[in-house]
């Protein structure tokens, strides 16, 4: 074999090799997942999946039919070619202005029923986007014992609704823009900073699906994903009324250990845990941190080991976030911190 043989049998697996990487990025985007535009699992994503279908198999259709005459153009003689006046007339100006007028009011249809919350009184849920976490917020759910306009539930990264209730999700941001997308559940909404922005999401299939940003916010804009969990509508008021509740007193003495560093530490200027003096706004609500599906916007596993690497090393595993990393804390108390916060559920 010379040189230049083995240089293009090495370029030939190199094409090889993307080609294949390309197939499989194909069939994962087809297979069942938690984030997954092409297994809808409520009305809205179903829509918008139809209209997908629409316009690519419509586009390809009309795709293979110009090639196919260009094709014939190409071996004929133009000459010979049939009738070109008509082509012009017909397939350049009648052909596009009723196939897209067509189009334009299907979509408009789709936006429509997008928006639509069939009669029903929606559930209204207010997200935030942080550089690079989402502040979710119950806005109708008071506190316990905060009483009649008191202070509202918040959480974190994570929307729990109730299976076939539509949801109405007003978007916001505080810094730069991002854009909020459960791609299971229906289409993209930006999140702008000053501006409120709606989306009507409506889950039939309980189950947990993965929300993405969607607008490119800076470094850690892939690590900035949440969770939307459906579930059945009594199972919903289940999981209000405890996420009403402050956070559970310490269980044994290394959990107390754990609250008294966490304090000690001054998490609570950025932190709040309902029921402890910690009451911070700048960061995510911990009162039930331990219930949630992962840390860190999706970035890490919900574990004690996982929590106590990312207060240790926040900086290093999702850097200019705006957690500080605390390499200070001790091992004992460190471990304590995590024991305690993965104890409130
Ligand atoms: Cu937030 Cu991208």
């Amino acid at each position: 074999m010379d040189r230049r043989s083995g240089r293009s049998e090495g370029h030939r697996r190199k094409w090889q090799g993307a080609a294949l990487a390309g197939g499989m990025g194909l069939l994962a985007a087809c297979e069942r997942g938690p984030q997954s535009a092409l297994h809808p699992a409520g009305r809205n994503a179903e829509a918008i999946l139809d209209l997908t279908l629409i316009l690519v198999a419509g586009g390809g259709v009309i795709f293979l039919f110009v090639m196919a005459l260009a094709g014939y153009a190409v071996i004929a003689r133009p000459e010979r070619f049939p009738g070109s006046r008509a082509w012009i007339i017909g397939g350049g100006l009648v052909f596009p202005i009723v196939t897209l007028t067509a189009l334009q009011v299907y979509e408009f249809a789709v936006a429509r029923q997008l928006s639509d919350t069939g009669g029903l009184e929606p559930l209204r849920i207010e997200v935030t986007g942080y550089m690079w976490w989402w502040e979710v917020r119950y806005p109708d759910v008071s506190l316990e014992g905060a009483g009649e306009g008191g202070e509202v539930l918040r959480t974190a990264n994570r929307l729990v609704i109730p299976a076939g209730r539509p949801v109405e999700v007003v978007v916001t941001a505080a810094d730069v823009i991002h854009s909020f997308w459960v791609p299971s559940l229906g289409g993209k909404m930006d999140m702008i900073p000053g501006h409120e922005n709606r989306l009507i999401l409506v889950g039939e299939r309980p189950g947990t699906y993965r929300g993405q940003c969607a607008e490119y916010c800076g470094a850690q804009h892939a690590l900035m994903a949440f969770d939307v969990v459906v579930e059945p509508p009594d199972r919903f008021e289940e999981w209000l009324a405890a996420e009403r509740r402050p956070a559970a007193e310490p269980d044994g003495p290394q959990q107390a250990a754990g609250r008294d560093a966490f304090l000690r530490a001054g998490c609570g200027s950025c932190h709040t845990v309902r029921g402890t003096p910690a009451n911070g706004a700048a960061g995510p609500d911990l009162t039930h941190v331990g219930g949630r599906g992962a840390l860190a916007a999706g970035t890490l596993p919900n574990t004690p080991e996982a929590l106590a690497g990312w207060i240790a090393g926040a900086q290093h595993i999702k850097p200019e976030n705006r957690m500080p990393s605390f390499p200070i804390l001790g091992g004992d108390d460190l471990h304590a911190i995590a024991v305690w916060l993965e104890s409130l559920k």
